[in-house]
C-alpha cells in the first residue's frame, strides 16, 4: 500500500470524544516506551508526526491521525510504566479500555512487543483480555535493529511459541525496527488486507 497522505486529526481524553466518522481504525498499544509513536511515524515516512521520546510515559491521549483521507492510525498511551501515579494510571487504563471496548471503528489492534524482552506478565495478561474480549489483534515485535534481524526473527517465533499454552491459534505477528524501517510494508499490507475486506 501507497500512503500519499498522512495528517494529525486529534487528541482526545476518552473515546466519546474521538473523530465523528465512521472510518477503519487501527490502533498501536503496548507497554510505554516500547515504540508505538516511532513505528506510526515509520510507517507513514513522517519524523515528529507522533511524538515520540527517550522516556517513557510521552503519550497521554487518544492519538488520531488520518491516512489517505481514508482510515486512521491511532496512537494510544503505553501501559505499565511504574513511575506514574496510581491515579494517573487508573486514568490512562480507563483512556485505554474505553477506547478499546467501545470504538466501532476498531478494527485491529496493533500490540507492541519490545522483540528483546522476555514474555511478560503485564503484556500477557492484556492480551488475553484482548482476546476474552473478542478484539481483533496482532503483535508487533518492535527494535529488531536491536538484535539484528536473525536474532530478532528467533526471538519473536520463541515468543510466539510461548502463547501456545493459552491460544488455540496464533494471532498474526510482524517483526519490525522504526530505525531501520523493517516490517514496513508487510504492516501496511495486513492492513490494506483488513481495509479490503
Ligand atoms: P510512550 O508514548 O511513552 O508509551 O512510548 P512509545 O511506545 O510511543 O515509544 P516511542 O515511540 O516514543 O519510543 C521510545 C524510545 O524508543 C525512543 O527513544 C525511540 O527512539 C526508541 N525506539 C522506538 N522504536 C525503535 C526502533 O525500532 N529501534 C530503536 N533502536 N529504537 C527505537
Ligand atoms: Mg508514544
Amino acid at each position: 500500500m501507497i500512503i500519499k497522505t498522512a495528517e494529525y486529526s486529534i487528541s482526545s481524553p476518552t473515546v466519546g470524544q474521538c473523530p465523528n466518522d465512521t472510518k477503519n481504525e487501527f490502533a498501536f498499544i503496548g507497554r510505554s516506551n516500547v515504540g508505538k509513536s516511532s513505528l506510526i511515524n515509520m510507517l507513514c515516512r513522517h519524523r515528529g508526526l507522533a511524538k515520540t521520546s527517550a522516556t517513557p510515559g510521552k503519550t497521554l491521549m487518544i492519538n488520531h491521525f488520518i491516512i489517505n483521507k481514508e482510515w486512521y492510525l491511532v496512537d494510544l498511551p503505553g501501559y505499565g510504566f511504574a513511575k506514574r501515579s496510581k491515579t494517573v494510571q487508573q486514568k490512562l487504563e480507563q483512556m485505554i479500555a474505553g477506547y478499546i471496548l467501545q470504538r466501532q471503528q476498531l478494527v485491529c489492534t496493533f500490540v507492541l512487543i519490545d522483540v528483546r524482552h522476555d514474555p511478560q506478565l503485564i503484556d500477557r495478561e492484556f492480551i488475553d483480555w484482548l482476546g476474552e474480549s473478542n478484539i481483533p489483534f496482532a503483535i508487533i515485535f518492535t527494535k529488531a535493529d536491536k538484535l539484528g534481524i536473525v536474532k530478532a526473527r528467533a526471538a519473536a517465533s520463541a515468543w510466539m511459541e510461548k502463547m501456545r499454552d493459552r491460544w488455540e491459534e496464533l494471532p498474526p505477528y510482524f517483526i519490525t525496527s522504526s530505525d531501520k524501517a523493517i516490517g514496513r510494508d508487510e504492516v501496511l499490507d495486513y492492513i490494506e488486507s483488513i481495509n479490503n475486506e
